[in-house]
């Protein structure tokens, strides 16, 4: 699709003519059905150009809202946004830079990590080599206040040295339009990044959180964020920015964090009283028997994430549902049982299932009107079972 927010635009968006323009543009005015409307409004004014782009940041402004608490005066393109850090994981990662004045924010895309280090106060050399996003992040840094913090450089990023032992680098995980996963194929790959230790000993590394441990530095921490429980990013940690843990979970907005360390197996038993769901960060840094141990539960089989136990506890770290019934897989039987328990509406999850949880539920019989019931399909000493559980706690 035709970016609308281009050099020349970007121009008339940050000009006064351009400042009074989007004030005019109201929530209303861009809905899909008032497009037209709107354009012809913008058009007694503006040229078809200034007023795709006054209309395209003003929509992107809406959207940003859920990263930015001050998206209505910043600056975007479509896909930058996308790729942006969002203020909380950007804030939070800023504190492990508390022993370090001056940062390089390499890759700073429209600047929000940039934001963030400078929010904490940091003195900010932010690097990117489109010119464009170069110039949104140096906007986004003034509009907010901390332009004098912050020194923008179109270049790339693996150049030089920036003068500064400590880096955050944020490579393009889009490559020609294609999402990429491995370590290798991001852009600057993970090996140009290691290679700038020479100058930056001290570096945090935003990777995919999929990402593989196939093929990682061996001498870095990982840590895997989420935020509301979603796995965003894994970060990798160098130098004197490491904890000198090998994995780490960190949930957000909370910052409750579980550090990897060595644990005794965690035994394998029935369902008891509750199911433990872990936060997916949880998962994905292998700290689920960590977690075991932490709250009193055991695995219902060797190879399924899922903990249960007969005591509800309070963690950050998982939900927990209350298990109904349980029992072996079998459709027929479920649909017997949630209507003999008067089960209105059903969420169903799984792991170690190969049902597809949408499709069955679709085939599922539920009482008008009656309560909520989450169904978990899942496996028990390898044999497929099924959990009728209640509302998570
Ligand atoms: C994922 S985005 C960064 C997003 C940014 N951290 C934020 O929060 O807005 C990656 C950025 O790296 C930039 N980039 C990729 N390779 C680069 C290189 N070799 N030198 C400089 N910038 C590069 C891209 O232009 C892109 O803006």
């Amino acid at each position: 699709m035709h970016e609308a927010i281009t050099l020349e635009t970007l121009d008339f968006l940050l000009s006064e003519r351009g400042a009074a323009v989007l004030a005019t543009l109201k929530p209303d005015d861009l809905h899909d059905r008032a497009i037209l409307s709107t354009l012809t409004r913008l058009r007694r004014t503006c040229s078809p150009q200034e007023a795709a782009a006054a209309m395209t940041l003003a929509r992107l402004r809406l959207r940003g809202r859920a990263k930015f608490s001050r998206a209505d005066v910043m600056f975007f393109t479509e896909e930058a946004l996308q790729q942006a850090s969002g203020e909380t994981i950007s804030r939070y990662r800023a504190r492990r830079y508390a022993a370090f004045g001056r940062v390089a924010d390499l890759g700073c895309g429209i600047g929000g990590d940039t934001i963030g280090l400078a929010a904490a106060s940091h003195e900010v050399i932010a690097v990117d080599r489109d010119l464009l996003r170069a110039r949104l992040a140096r906007a986004n840094v003034r509009v907010l206040g901390l332009g004098e913090r912050v020194h923008v450089v179109c270049a790339d990023l693996r150049q030089q040295p920036w003068g500064t032992d400590a880096a955050f680098i944020d490579p393009s995980r889009r490559v020609e339009g294609r999402r990429v996963f491995s370590v290798y194929e991001m852009e600057p790959p993970l090996a140009d990044i290691l290679a700038l230790r020479r100058w930056m000993p001290h570096m945090g590394v935003k990777v995919h959180p999929g990402v593989e441990d196939l093929g990682l530095p061996s001498d870095c921490e990982v840590e895997f964020i989420s935020e509301n429980g979603t796995c965003k990013e894994a970060v990798l940690w160098f130098g004197d920015l490491s904890t000198g843990v090998p994995r780490r979970a960190t949930l957000l907005p909370g910052g409750h964090t579980l550090a990897w360390e060595e644990v005794e197996p965690v035994p394998v038993g029935p369902p008891g009283a509750y199911l433990y769901e872990p936060d997916p960060a949880v998962i994905r840094a292998h700290v689920v028997e960590h977690l075991a141990w932490q709250i009193g539960a055991h695995k219902l089989d060797e190879e399924i994430a899922y903990l249960t136990g007969d005591r509800a506890v309070q963690t950050p770290f998982a939900r927990c549902y209350p298990i109904w019934e349980a029992l072996p897989f079998n459709l027929k039987e479920l649909n017997r049982r949630l209507r003999a328990l008067g089960v209105g509406s059903v969420i169903v999850k799984k792991r170690g299932s190969a049902v597809d949880p949408e499709a069955f539920r679709r085939r599922l019989k539920t009482v008008p009107g009656g309560r909520p019931a989450v169904v978990i399909l899942t496996q028990a000493a390898d044999r497929p079972i099924m959990l009728i559980c209640g509302e998570a706690l």
